[in-house]
């Protein structure tokens, strides 16, 4: 492994914003329809910042190897202790075990932040993406069929979901919430 993890800048975004261009015009992981660009690219990542969840990035020889963030599952506040995670990877980093590295930071500093649990909203149910899920602990939660509609196909988006911390078995510690959204 030649690559590092750290928090993203806001220096990353031009890159990020790549990354995540190609992936909204090329594949199915995201349903937007239309890339957002590199002002809406920043007020998403600086919302997500000061409501305290984690953005990070793998790079090698400062060049970005992939993002993945942390964001509410559901704005409604007893969703809270739950967040979805999001990942990118462009073409030519996938395959070298970065989304492991990446999703297996994002886990751990999302329970040591006392959240509980993490959801993976696959679309397309893209067999990467389930791979990648399934290697971190993930458990299929369900599959809601035809409900996105891309490149001119249904996409089924399956349904991933992984305790975080102690799970369910206690109640969460309400003074460590991180955020300000709720
Ligand atoms: C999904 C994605 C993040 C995976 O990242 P990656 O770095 O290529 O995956 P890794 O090399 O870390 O592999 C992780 C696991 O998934 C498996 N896997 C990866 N790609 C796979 C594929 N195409 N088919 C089947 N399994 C695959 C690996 O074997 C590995 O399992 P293991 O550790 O038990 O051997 C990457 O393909 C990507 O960015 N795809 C486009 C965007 C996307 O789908 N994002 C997910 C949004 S929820």
């Amino acid at each position: 492994m030649t690559y590092t993890l750290r928090d993203a800048e806001p220096s990353d975004l031009e890159a990020i914003t790549e990354i995540y261009r190609e992936s909204v015009e090329n594949g199915v992981a995201s349903y937007e329809l239309n890339p957002p660009d590199l002002a809406e690219m920043t007020r998403r990542f600086t919302a997500l910042k000061d409501q305290g969840y984690p953005y990070i990035i793998a790079e090698e020889d400062n060049a970005l190897l992939g993002y993945a963030y942390a964001g509410a599952y559901r704005t409604r506040p007893a969703y809270r202790w739950t967040v979805e995670d999001s990942i990118y990877l462009p073409e030519a980093s996938r395959g070298r075990g970065i989304g492991r590295a990446l999703l297996g930071e994002l886990i751990e500093r999302c329970t040591g932040l006392g959240f509980r649990r993490m959801i993976g909203i696959i679309g397309g149910g893209h067999p990467a993406s389930v791979a990648l899920h399934k290697a971190l602990g993930f458990e299929h939660a369900g599959t809601l069929h035809a409900t996105g509609f891309k490149h001119g196909r249904w996409l089924d988006t399956v349904i991933m979901q992984l305790a975080l911390g102690d799970g369910q078995e206690t109640d969460p510690d309400a003074s460590r919430y991180p955020g300000t959204l709720f």
